[in-house]
């Protein structure tokens, strides 16, 4: 049974969560491991004298425009935010009004935004780290909001049949959210996605993002899919020009630049693969399974914010201290994948603190 709880400390990785000065390598952010495209680069080097003075196109139309070829969908189906997050917020403020439902583990900004926007928060316990669907559409009954996290953070594992079986069956006054932000870096991202589905749902909220799939984290361009009619409904809670003008040029030149996401994900199935293998000789600590570009150790006995402090002091590898997901315990910490001389450091720090 799921139950309405106190708010969670929602805490991020980052090197910002932590003295940045220690940090040399960030594992704690998941972010494509080739960074930004050069040729995103270059347009923001390029265009930064002519964008920088002059007020964005609060539309983002041509933005929207690339992101419909690239999505082959209408852009009239697209909203653009600062980032998935602002998405998470306007999403919340139009529709979690009463009740919102949030399987847990996730990611922790669904509980905080819905309960800004004056709802009460219900969890659905995973089981094993994977979504019960009959849990979910259970407690999602009568509900106004539903997040669900396709592959899910802190864990990410893909859950596709899990998340089939509740839009199918969920009540259709339920509004979903489909947080896909990572879906672009597992193995076969298209046939994970519900985006060329979005036609079947009207209550459905696809959330993607450009910060982490081309690595514009810095830059913050998120954006949605979804019916029109509930697009026009998100951007009430819109502020003007809230995608500055170097982002949007950003985003246009990331999306022509196909080779770099396909080269990232062919580096992140092979690394991931690579590390797991490794840290499986690193006992106590256990790698656990994941279908993208991070995931979880099991730490044994070790508390994990402590691990992560000792980790980051005698390396200067910064690790997700995972016990602020409201449903987790405190002997998980998230790693990023990265490239190989970057997991090869990653590995030799782990050593370090492994025995304790
Ligand atoms: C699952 C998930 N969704 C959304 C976000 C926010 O993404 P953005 O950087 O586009 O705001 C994050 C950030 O960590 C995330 O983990």
């Amino acid at each position: 049974m799921g139950q309405i709880v106190g708010m969670s400390a929602c805490a991020h990785g980052g090197i910002y969560s932590v003295d940045h000065n220690l940090v040399e390598l960030d594992f704690s952010s998941s972010v494509n491991p080739l960074g930004t495209p050069p040729r995103a680069l270059r347009e923001i080097a390029r265009r930064a004298k002519e964008l920088s003075p002059r007020y964005p196109d609060p539309e983002c139309i041509e933005l929207k425009k690339s992101l419909g070829e690239y999505l082959k969908v209408d852009p009239s189906w697209l909203v653009v935010g600062n980032g998935a997050i602002e998405i998470i917020y306007w999403f919340a403020q139009a529709f979690a009004r009463n009740q919102a439902v949030v399987p847990s583990p996730t990611f922790c900004e669904y509980e905080l935004a819905s309960k800004r926007a004056g709802s009460s928060v219900s969890f659905v316990p995973s089981r094993q780290f994977v979504f019960d669907p009959d849990a979910i559409i259970k407690q999602a009954r009568g509900a106004d909001a539903l997040y669900l996290c396709n592959p899910n953070n802190p864990t990410g594992l893909l859950a596709t049949a899990e998340i089939e079986k509740v839009l199918e069956n969920s009540d259709r006054h339920t509004m979903v959210l489909l947080d896909e932000c990572f879906i672009e870096l597992v193995d076969d991202s298209a046939k994970n996605s519900f985006i060329e589905r979005i036609g079947e749902f009207g209550n459905l909220v696809i959330l993607r993002s450009l910060t982490k799939s081309f690595g514009l984290a810095g830059l913050r361009v998120g954006y949605a899919c979804c019916n029109p009619s509930v697009a026009e409904k998100l951007k009430k809670y819109r502020i003007p020009w809230n995608v500055n003008g170097l982002a949007q040029a950003a985003g246009i030149a990331a999306l022509s630049d196909s080779t770099h996401l396909k080269r990232a994900r062919a580096i992140i199935s092979r690394e991931r693969r690579f590390l797991h293998e490794k840290l499986l000789r690193l006992a106590p600590i256990v790698p656990l399974n994941s279908d993208v570009n991070f995931f979880m150790l099991n730490l044994g006995a070790r508390d994990s914010t402590e691990f992560r402090d000792t980790l980051l002091e005698k390396t200067g590898v910064l690790v997700r201290d995972c016990s602020t997901f409201a449903g987790m315990d405190s002997h998980h910490a998230r790693i990023a994948v990265r490239t190989r001389k970057e997991n090869l450091r990653l590995l030799r720090a782990l050593e370090v603190v492994a025995d304790g």
